[in-house]
């Protein structure tokens, strides 16, 4: 693959890339709507890739050629504003930006993507983009930046350049990602933990279920639904209660009275959903993959539920998990609303599972869904060629 785009990169700049990225697309594992609510999340690197390559050029004009779509978009620094029409082109504007603002100096760029992170599916394809150009630009202009800085950068894009109010974990996920682990993550410290996740040997397979359902509501709900935890959080807080993590489950129970019943379900979520994290990483260290997979079906129903994200769509993925008996467990993952879902199912099965599941969302009229069999992959990486 890398070898091709190189030789894209040539036939279209007729000069050689001077820096190969790329970086990886997420599943999370558990621990959804946690992380911008200082919580933990458990998410792990896919081995599908967005490939970033570049050279610099002597003037201010960025060329930037997708080659999933064979666009082009081209404009001069400083980065003036969003494109209308190539959305795409706007996580590397937004990085430009964000680079700008943090007084760096950058010449013009010749830049070509490709990306094999499927597109509006939940898995982070935006983070992997954003992650893979400043990964490739750190190294090209050797600007030092850490890998926390690096996961920033690109959160700070996607806030105050694309818009969307994102938490920390994609972008940090497609840094630290490693082979066959997941990133136990502290989102208050960034202090975080490889955890072991290793399906394989187990004779078991992760399954990701794109529901391709648009996700018009993505944004709007998503936003909303932070600031119906802040505003249930500040509720809380008049009881001395500074964050979501310094409470338990029994006692966020005993609030609930005095409590409006949306807030309360937002915080119950919340609440809840750190617990199962917490208890997902002991499952994980004791190879308990069956507690696991229970961890990820009441994951799904407290967000169904309580949360308030899931559609039909994806509560079809845990239904079908519910009643197949080698599912270990089912959940939606990311931001939700439509997006993809993941299932833990023994590998004999994962044939007729998918069959299942097919089956089921046909008679229900949904849009016929699609399946990918990942491999827990490693994060963002860049050479100099
Ligand atoms: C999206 C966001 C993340 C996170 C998840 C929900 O993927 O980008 O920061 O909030 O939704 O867990």
């Amino acid at each position: 693959m890398e070898k091709k785009l190189i030789a894209d990169f040539k036939k279209r700049f007729k000069v050689k890339p001077k820096v190969v990225a790329s970086a990886p697309g997420r599943i999370n594992i558990i621990g959804e709507h946690t992380d911008y609510n200082n919580g933990f999340v458990l998410p792990a690197a896919i081995d599908r890739r967005i490939n970033f390559l570049a050279s610099s050029r002597a003037d201010d004009k960025v060329v930037i050629r997708a080659e999933n779509f064979e666009e082009e978009d081209s404009f001069n620094l400083p980065v003036s504003g969003k494109s209308e029409t190539k959305k795409w082109s706007n996580y590397i504007r937004g990085v430009l930006w964000v680079l700008k603002t943090r007084g760096e100096k950058i010449s013009g760029l010749n830049i070509l993507i490709y990306g094999e992170v499927p597109l509006e599916a939940g898995l982070s394809s935006s983070a992997a983009l954003e992650v893979s150009c400043i990964t490739g630009l750190n190294s090209l202009y050797h600007m030092g930046f850490s890998p926390e800085e690096i996961a920033k950068i690109g959160q700070k894009a996607e806030n105050d350049f694309v818009g969307v109010k994102c938490g920390l974990m994609d972008q940090f996920i497609s840094v630290f990602g490693q082979k066959d682990s997941a990133v136990f993550l502290d989102c208050l410290t960034l202090e975080y933990k490889i955890i072991p996740f290793e399906l394989k040997s187990r004779g078991l397979r992760i399954i990701i279920y794109n529901t391709r359902v648009k996700r018009k509501l993505a944004g709007s709900e998503y936003n909303k639904r932070r600031s119906e935890a802040n505003s249930a959080l500040d509720e809380l807080k008049k009881n001395g209660i500074q964050s979501f993590r310094d409470i338990s489950v029994v006692e966020i129970e005993k609030r609930k009275k005095n409590m409006e019943e949306k807030l309360f379900k937002r915080a119950k979520h919340v609440v809840s959903e750190n617990y199962r994290v917490k208890k997902a990483v002991e499952a994980l260290n004791n190879n308990d993959f069956i507690q696991l997979g229970k961890l990820l079906f009441f994951s799904h129903k407290s967000l169904r539920d309580d949360y308030q994200v899931s559609c039909p769509e994806l509560n079809l993925l845990y239904e079908c998990g519910r009643r197949f008996p080698t599912c270990l467990g089912a959940r939606m993952t990311g931001a939700g609303f439509g997006g993809s879902g993941i299932a833990i199912v023994r590998e004999e099965t994962k044939n007729s599972f998918k069959d299942l599941v097919l089956k089921e969302a046909d008679k229900k009229g949904f849009v016929k869904p699609e399946f990918y069999d990942v491999e827990i992959g490693e994060g963002a990486r860049a050479v100099q060629t």
